[in-house]
């Protein structure tokens, strides 16, 4: 497969489907072939490290932890990367779309990790509102979408199931808090 500069690859799914896995994986790709990639996260994903991204088998890569996804336009001024790599990327404003844009319109090459649904099952809105998820996956090149399994029936989840209603959309946590599953046997609340 071979895209021109400038696209725009989402990693897409639930938790625990591998999603910064496979996101560090292309970041590593881009890497052996001497190509310059930066890794931001957004600050609100405290969860593993305050600095590297991180799967929840904490494997992890040197990232930049921006408050703001407008802070990415500084780094790349500094940084003049080949390639940039955003994870968790629902945790920034839907100005995220607007940056993502710009830096294609530089030949920039973006790869954006996601979560794509809410664990009620809505398309996961942007901090301030104003978009979801949705919009990036629609203005996407290229979409991989990843599983988990659901330990209920072994089938592939494609939600999120929160283990105790909290009523908080968002709510940073990992094992502790939610499971994968498969759409039979997930609801969107307890
Ligand atoms: P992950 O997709 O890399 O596992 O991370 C997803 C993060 O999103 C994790 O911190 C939990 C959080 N989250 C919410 O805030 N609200 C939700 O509805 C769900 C499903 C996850
Ligand atoms: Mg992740």
């Amino acid at each position: 497969m071979h895209y021109s500069k400038g696209l725009l690859w989402v990693i897409s799914g639930p938790m625990f489907a591998g999603k910064t896995s496979e996101l560090i994986r292309l970041y590593d790709r881009t890497t052996y072939a001497n190509q310059k990639s930066i890794i931001v996260k957004p600050m609100l994903d405290n969860r593993y490290s305050n600095t590297d991204v991180s799967t929840h088998d904490n494997r992890t890569r040197k990232s930049y932890v921006l408050l703001n996804i407008e802070e990415l336009n500084e780094v790349v001024g500094l940084e003049k990367p080949d390639n940039v790599f955003i994870d968790e990327a629902q945790f920034f404003n839907s100005k995220v779309l607007n940056v993502i844009d710009d830096l294609r319109k530089e030949s920039i090459n973006v790869y954006v990790s996601v979560l794509n649904q809410t664990s009620e099952g809505h398309p996961f809105p942007f901090m301030d509102k104003k978009a979801d998820v949705g919009t990036l996956l629609a203005k996407a090149d290229y979409i991989n979408t990843f599983t988990a399994i659901c330990p209920i029936c072994g089938k592939f989840a494609t939600k999120t199931f929160k283990i105790e209603a909290t009523g908080h959309e968002v709510d940073v946590g990992g094992s502790n808090k939610y499971e994968p599953r498969c759409f039979e046997h997930w609801e969107p609340k307890k």
